[in-house]
């Protein structure tokens, strides 16, 4: 493989006694004609000298923010010219440093001027490593779309067994390929994804919706546009930020999305239908507002609303199409049923009844089921992390 030929590798080496693995992470990356720039913490020069990556990077390592020669670069000119940034070994300190946003020294400081992936292979003390403190700062991180390989569980320098061991240079050179690779995985395509609720009025003040808050629906967006994909992102009500590249419509009700998306539907790829359109809409909405007078109560008459994926399932021909299901029992036969009723390349189904999955929430536990009946179920992880499932599963549906 040849992914990464010629692209520049920002290695961040912390202060890890797994500092020395960083050599051997070097000599695998420019073995596959990768460029590399050592950048090294303080902490991290007291493990290894940097002469030892300046001599296998064929290049200096920078070690200062403030430097008074001319030599150095910058920490933006070393953010600009990243094709990706890995730390390994990264330190429990560098994680949490990241993780607020702090910026003390270059490698930090670099880490948050750049717009490259940033992979992180952590190295520590088991006790460090499974401290709550530093398992949020993880979360925080993955959030955002950091990735995170290993650590792996074994001897530690310690000398007592644990998780905490810096996974083998072979396994963090191979998945920063992958990493770099999945950039291009959907160049050329243009898909629309939706998300969020809908709100279905009854009168001026109120409506019916749901609890959705359209997290699924932008990851996913992000998660597409970050593969090469040209992302149209259609969402009902969020106090989501849409993400900034991708081709943004916000609308109100069920009736609104079906526009939309029918409107967008010729010129995609394909379809995400991740929003949680309401099914039913009242048949009138009150022009003014519903009177609290109204001493017997009323009678709320609901409509259905037009079932948006099937339409699609039947105009589809050969273009993708992505259903999500949620449900509270028989998760997996009403999951297939939608699959076939509406004709879709792939169902992502929710329990609703597991902790951390489904609305509002920013993790989720979710079972994707192909066309061709092929189940696979993803344990629970953050919402980013299920979107990046979803899409490995997209594209090996279209390498198809
Ligand atoms: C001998 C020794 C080994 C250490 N090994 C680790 C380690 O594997 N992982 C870690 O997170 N911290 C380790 N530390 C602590 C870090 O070096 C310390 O938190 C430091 O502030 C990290 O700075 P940096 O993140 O800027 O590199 C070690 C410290 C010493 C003295």
């Amino acid at each position: 493989m040849d992914t990464i030929k010629d692209k520049n590798v920002l290695l961040g080496i912390t202060g890890s006694i797994a500092a020395y693995k960083a050599a051997e992470i070097i000599r695998l990356l420019r073995e596959r004609g990768a460029r590399v720039y050592p950048v090294m913490t303080q902490a991290a020069t007291h493990f290894v000298h940097p002469l030892t990556f300046q001599t296998l990077a064929s290049r200096k390592v920078t070690v200062k923010l403030f430097e008074e020669n001319d030599e150095k670069i910058s920490h933006i000119s070393l953010a600009q010219l990243a094709d990706v940034v890995l730390i390994a070994p990264a330190s429990a300190n560098i994680i949490g440093k990241l993780s607020g946003g702090i910026a003390d020294d270059i490698l930090t400081t670099t880490a948050l001027a750049t717009r490259a992936p940033i992979l992180i292979a952590p190295a520590m003390n088991n006790v460090m490593y499974e401290n709550l403190l530093l398992q949020e700062n993880i979360k925080r991180l993955k959030a955002i779309g950091v990735s995170f390989i290993g650590p792996e569980k074994g001897k530690l320098a310690s000398g007592e067994i644990g998780m905490g061991r810096m996974s083998a240079p072979s396994q963090i050179v191979e998945y920063l390929e992958r990493t770099i690779q999945s950039k291009d995985d959907f160049q050329g395509k243009t898909f629309l994804v939706t998300a969020g609720p809908t709100r279905e009025p009854l009168d001026k003040v109120r409506f019916i919706t749901s609890f959705s808050s359209g997290k699924m629906g932008y990851a996913l967006a992000e998660e597409g546009a970050a593969r090469g994909a040209s992302i149209i992102l259609i969402s009902g009500p969020s106090l989501l930020e849409p993400p900034r590249e991708v081709e943004f419509y916000s609308v109100e009700s069920a009736l609104e999305m079906h526009e939309k998306v029918m409107e967008k539907f010729a010129q995609v790829d394909g379809v995400i239908m991740a929003a949680a359109v309401s099914d039913y809409r009242p048949t009138m909405k009150e022009a003014g507002k519903i009177k609290k007078s109204l001493k017997e109560g009323f009678a709320l008459k609901l409509v259905q609303n037009p079932d948006i994926l099937k339409e699609l399932g039947r105009k589809k021909r050969n273009k993708i199409l992505v259903g999500f299901c949620a449900e509270v029992k028989n998760l997996e036969r009403e999951a297939k049923k939608k699959l076939e009723v509406k004709n879709l390349d792939l169902v992502v189904a929710n329990d609703l009844t597991l902790e951390g999955a489904g609305f509002g929430v920013d993790t989720n536990v979710v079972t994707l089921i192909d066309k061709e009946g092929k189940v696979e179920h993803l344990s629970k992880r953050s919402k980013k992390e299920v979107a990046k499932g979803i899409w490995d599963k997209i594209k090996k549906l279209m390498e198809r």
